[in-house]
Formats: C-alpha cells, sequence, structure tokens
C-alpha cells in the first residue's frame, strides 16, 4: 500500500470539513476522490501534502507517518500535487516552467550553480531532458517553446501537472484536473493522465466532474466531509445514497 488515510479529520472553527477520513491507495492504482463543492475533497490534499494540520488522524506513505510534515518535506518523501488555482510561471515558456521546478528540488547546490562547474552543466543537460520528456509524456512537446500564458486553459493545466512530475513523485495528487476544460481540452486531458499512470505513476485525483470516472480503479465519495461510498466506478455510479447527494436525485443513471 503506498498510501493510508486513517481516521483523518480537520476542523476548521465549528466546521468540520473532513471527519473520520479512511482511504487507501495501492501502488499503480488511479483513486477518484469524488464528492459536490465543498465536499472536503482539497482539504484531503492539503492535509496528506503538510499545507494543513489535521485535527486528528494519520497519513502514512510509503510505510512511513507523514502526519504534520512541512510540505517540501513530503514532496521531498515523493508526494507531488497540482492546485485548483494552477500557479504557473506565466512569462516563462513551457519548458522552462517545468525546468524552474525541477530547481525547486534541494539537490542542485548554490555553489555549484555559482561557478558553473562541470557537474552542474551536466546537471543542467540532464533537466532539459528529463523536462523535455516530461512534456512529451503530457502530450507539450509541441508547444514547449510558447509562452505559459499563451496557452490554452486545457493546457495549462497540463503544464501544472508536468510540474508536479518534475519532483520525480510516486505519488500524484491532482486537484480538478478537468475543471473549466472544453470537449477536446477533456481528451487531451485524460489521455496525458492515462500515459502517466501507464508509466507507472501512482494517481489520486479529486474531481467534481464525473467523466473521470473512466479513469479510475476505485473511487471514494465524500460529502460534508465524510466517506459516503466507495468502490468500483460501476458501483459507485449506482449507489443510491452518491445520486442523492451528487444530484440532488435529479440524476438518471
Ligand atoms: N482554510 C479554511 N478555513 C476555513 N474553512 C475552510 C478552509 N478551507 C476550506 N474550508 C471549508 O471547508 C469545506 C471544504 O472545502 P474544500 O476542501 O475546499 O472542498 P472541495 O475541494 O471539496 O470543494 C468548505 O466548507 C470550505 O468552505
Ligand atoms: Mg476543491
Amino acid at each position: 500500500m503506498l498510501l493510508e488515510i486513517d481516521g483523518l479529520t480537520k476542523h476548521f472553527g465549528g466546521l468540520a470539513a473532513v471527519s473520520r477520513l479512511d482511504m487507501q491507495v495501492n501502488k499503480g492504482e488511479i483513486v477518484g476522490l469524488i464528492g459536490p463543492n465543498g465536499a472536503g475533497k482539497t482539504t484531503v490534499f492539503n492535509l496528506v501534502t503538510g499545507f494543513l494540520q489535521p485535527t486528528r488522524g494519520k497519513v502514512v506513505f510509503d510505510g512511513k507517518n507523514i502526519t504534520g510534515k512541512k510540505p517540501h518535506v513530503i514532496a521531498e518523501l515523493g508526494i507531488g500535487r497540482t492546485f485548483q488555482l494552477n500557479p504557473l510561471f506565466a512569462d516563462f515558456t513551457v519548458l522552462k516552467n517545468v525546468v524552474a521546478s525541477f530547481h525547486l528540488r534541494p539537490k542542485s547546490s548554490l555553489l555549484a550553480t555559482y561557478f558553473n562547474t562541470a557537474t552542474y552543466r551536466r546537471n543542467e543537460a540532464y533537466i532539459l531532458e528529463q523536462s523535455r520528456e516530461i512534456l512529451q509524456l503530457v502530450g507539450l512537446d509541441t508547444v514547449s517553446d510558447e509562452l505559459a500564458k499563451n496557452l490554452p486553459h486545457g493546457y495549462q493545466k497540463m503544464l501544472g501537472m508536468a510540474r508536479a512530475l518534475a519532483i520525480k513523485p510516486r505519488l500524484l495528487l491532482l486537484d480538478e484536473p478537468l475543471a473549466g476544460m472544453n470537449p477536446d481540452e477533456i481528451d487531451f486531458s485524460m489521455a496525458a493522465i492515462k500515459k502517466t499512470r501507464q508509466q507507472g505513476m501512482t494517481i489520486v485525483l479529486v474531481e467534481h466532474n464525473m467523466q473521470i470516472m473512466d479513469l479510475c480503479d476505485r473511487v471514494v465519495v465524500i460529502n460534508f466531509g465524510h466517506k459516503i461510498a466507495e468502490g468500483l466506478p460501476g458501483e459507485v455510479r449506482r449507489n443510491e445514497e452518491v445520486i442523492r447527494a451528487y444530484f440532488g436525485g435529479e440524476y438518471v443513471a
């Protein structure tokens, strides 16, 4: 098991944004965490990645208790994530956005950078090569010299994913990867996510859009911070409580 969430709880004042959530993710899986707006999905990601401290509960990654650790420590341990508000370097090229993420890793020492040593230059060449590989994986290699700000919305979201991949994560958390996309962009992005998984990546994705279920091996549904269903996408789609919570009873399967 790669990720184990155990009794995870987060209170904001009187509001229980996440309540006693149990959730497991196995290596190589794509698990969907779905639920209506305000259900607590982003809060779960913030708790797992150390951006928020839980009120109660435990997060174990690859056998290691990471509860309450700092975001950069958790990133170094191998959890990459995207953000709903997708922060990019708008005036950098697509390629440079990914290269910049590599430099957020602690590995390249400042001194080596300063003296522009052979080791550093080799490292730079390596980073460029790796960045190009990531762009190819997510289908952005053809626009690598465009400025990030000039990309269509869907491509910008996938650039956010490319940047998360630059830390070489073993687990990738995607927060609403399809939000605001048109149907072409959704196809493009779903293909990129599928391909990333085929390369062996384990993925948890939070989505409002039910279409994402087609990508998932398993789905966990939360509503008002509580898990209300879990299972195969086909099962969860037919679950009465999910239909009621998610679609206010209007959904016809
Ligand atoms: N930092 C915060 N302070 C107070 N309330 C918050 C904070 N973050 C989220 N919430 C509340 O917690 C609930 C869950 O939010 P969130 O996890 O963002 O939901 P989702 O991502 O499923 O739409 C919402 O009611 C939201 O208003
Ligand atoms: Mg959210």
